[in-house]
């Protein structure tokens, strides 16, 4: 691994981009060990939740390599945007929940990548926005297709089409965020959040992200239809027998 720092604690992985001298941006060997990465960390059995951060304590990622990006052709654009947007599906796809803690700048395909994180925390000093416009391009790792869905069809378009940035307050206000912690917190906050999560049964919280995943797109009775089935395959595992007795019984559940 030449960009990346990884490590698992008490069931957490921590991904950390680590590229200071580009603030953190992607090129396509950046993106690969991501996608190597986050491939392990899904498949790791000692892993529940994955925070995804960058070095230092200026910039999350600047979005995709500029420079590298300078001299493509159309075709190369093609297969770089698809690498970037795999990169997303892969995240937004796992089965356990990914915390981008944003520590700076999240622009471009910075921003795009928080965007498939299940949750997104910011430190004080964080900047979010899709500048792709500025530079002659567009948002080509799913800005356009995620950012409407999290903050509505008008911020996005306003905040696509002016390509401005945005503070971490604000983003919090407009529902990008979830949280704001100093920048000294957030990966201490971050953690407790995951703790949060890990207190609960992996299964459940697999098919709840499917049943959520499943609702952008969905008109409501197939949503619903989809959501009672994973509801009831729950009942055939061991996890939802140990969280219901546990109640019962006036106990903690122990799932891990
Ligand atoms: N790609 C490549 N290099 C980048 C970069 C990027 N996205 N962002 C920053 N860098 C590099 C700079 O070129 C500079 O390197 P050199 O010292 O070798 O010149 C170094 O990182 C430090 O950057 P600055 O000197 O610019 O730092 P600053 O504090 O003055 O400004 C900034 C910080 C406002 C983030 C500024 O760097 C900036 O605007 N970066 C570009 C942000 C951007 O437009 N991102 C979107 C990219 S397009 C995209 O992501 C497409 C997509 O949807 C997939």
């Amino acid at each position: 691994m030449n960009y990346l720092l990884q490590e698992i604690e008490d069931s957490i992985g921590i991904i950390t981009i680590n590229r200071p001298d580009a603030l953190n941006a992607l090129n396509a060997d950046v993106i690969e060990e991501l996608k190597e990465t986050v491939g392990s960390m899904i498949a790791n059995e000692n892993v529940g939740v994955v925070i995804l951060t960058g070095t230092g304590e200026k910039s999350f990622i600047a979005g995709a390599d500029i420079k590298k990006m300078q001299t493509m052709t159309s075709d190369q654009a093609l297969e770089f945007g698809r690498s970037g947007q795999d990169l997303t599906l892969l995240i937004e796809n796992s089965p356990k929940p990914f915390i981008a803690a944003v520590n700076g700048f999240a622009l471009g395909g910075g921003s795009e990548v928080s965007l498939a994180c299940h949750m997104r925390v910011a430190s004080e000093n964080a900047k979010f926005g899709q500048p792709e416009v500025l530079l002659g391009i567009l948002p080509g790792w799913g800005g356009t297709q995620r950012l409407p869905r999290i903050v509505g069809y008008g911020i996005a378009n306003e905040l696509i089409t002016t390509g401005k940035m945005i503070d971490a307050k604000e983003a919090h206000r407009i529902g990008l965020v979830n949280h704001v912690f100093s920048q000294a917190d957030l990966i201490e906050k971050s953690k407790e959040l995951a703790r949060e999560v890990l207190r609960n049964g992996p299964r459940a919280i697999e098919k709840s992200l499917l049943c959520i995943r499943e609702s952008v797109g969905s008109d409501i009775e197939s949503g619903l239809e989809f959501e009672v089935n994973r509801f009831s395959e729950l009942f055939d595992t061991d996890e939802s027998k140990e969280g219901l007795s546990a109640f019962v019984e006036k106990r903690k559940p122990n799932y891990r």
